[in-house]
């Protein structure tokens, strides 16, 4: 019989609940016992959290959040000291090894504590869906969902006013939401990071819509989206309108750029945490129960290192620290090329 921990990190996502509840439910018939540390590496570092039961993970499956609730602390930003913290917790508790679910910051801690020797495997999360390793992470299927109900909401309201609807998605660094949830509700714009918009192409893209038998536009933009730079800019009247700047509410710059360049009476939208909150979807309960599941089964055939990955329709062990190596996943511009089908 052993010990295991178990700690969620970084930005929460719907889902978060139905992994605890697989790790859990899992090394329970087996007899093992698990520790849930608080806080993401935080619980881990102070010493954080409490035992998890049967009792208390059950009903936990549809529930949003995380009952052990999350951080985005860096168990190394101290450097050793951080480490020795953490060693001595683990230790103390008898923990023979860690469950880490998390996104990019929290799993390239645990990749780099697994280098150090702390026995750990991991499970990736993230709403957008830009773990590198796995076609998809916990949370970006009911993201997608939340996002494509929302902008079919504004369809309705931009077609009777006559309207440009601006929609702003999470995704800092890529755009698998903004392409998912633009082409599941029938976007006739789509603007990622991946690929800097020109605004002048933007808008005379919507002139050409609405010269057709459309008058209003649905234009899905996700928060790490920016304009290309441009050349040279001497005027500043148009520095303005060639923005650069990636931000949240980068939609309000398109926006506004949208309304002085073409005269079209335009709203924006920015859906931000609304997209993590509440259930999840079935897909994500799926996936999670089976993340939960492998992962347990890893950490308990002593397979330490490793990240559950979801490939074609498998769940599969990979290395962490392989699997991290390329960085962020960029968006697969081959479904942008599909989205752009539609911009009409
Ligand atoms: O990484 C997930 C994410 O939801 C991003 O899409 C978003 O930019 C960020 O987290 C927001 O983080 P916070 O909740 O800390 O503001």
């Amino acid at each position: 019989m052993a010990t295991y921990g178990v700690l969620t990190g970084g930005g929460d996502c719907p889902g978060l609940n139905a992994v605890i509840r697989a790790v859990v439910r899992r090394g329970l018939h087996d007899g093992h016992r698990f520790f849930g540390f608080n806080s993401g590496w935080l619980g881990v570092r102070i010493d954080k959290g409490y035992e998890l039961t049967h009792e208390n993970t059950s009903g936990l499956l549809p529930r949003g959040g995380t009952i052990l609730g999350t951080s985005r602390t860096d168990p190394l930003a101290d450097g050793e000291a951080g480490v020795d913290e953490l060693r001595a917790t683990l230790e103390r508790r008898g923990i023979d090894g860690l469950v880490v679910i998390g996104g990019n910051g929290t799993l390239g801690a645990a990749r780099e504590l697994s280098r150090r020797g702390v026995p750990l495997v991991a499970v990736p999360k993230t709403i957008d869906n830009d773990v590198p390793g796995t076609d998809f992470s916990v949370g970006f299927h009911t993201a997608v969902k939340i996002a494509t109900d929302a902008i079919d909401r504004l369809h309705t309201t931009a077609e009777s006013h006559n309207r440009v609807m601006v929609v702003e998605v999470m995704g800092r660094h890529t755009g698998w939401i903004a392409t998912f949830a633009g082409m599941a509700s029938g976007a006739d714009m789509i603007l990622v990071p991946e690929q800097p918009y020109d605004i002048q192409k933007v808008c005379a893209h919507l002139r050409r819509r609405h010269a057709g038998p459309h008058s209003f536009s649905i234009v899905v933009v996700a928060e790490g989206a920016s304009g290309i730079r441009p050349a040279r800019v001497t005027n500043p009247e148009e520095r303005h309108e060639l923005s650069t700047r990636p931000a949240e509410g980068v939609a309000f710059d398109v926006g506004k750029q949208i309304e002085e360049l073409t005269g079209y009476e335009t709203r924006v939208t920015i859906l931000g945490h609304v997209l993590r909150g509440g259930k999840p979807v079935a897909f994500d309960r799926l996936l999670a129960t089976r993340y939960g599941v492998a992962a347990t089964e890893a950490l308990t055939a002593g397979r330490f290192g490793k990240m559950m990955s979801f490939t074609g329709d498998a769940i599969c062990e990979v290395d962490l620290a392989e699997a991290l190596a390329p960085g962020k996943k960029e968006l697969d511009l081959s479904l942008y090329d599909v989205a752009e089908v539609f911009f009409e």
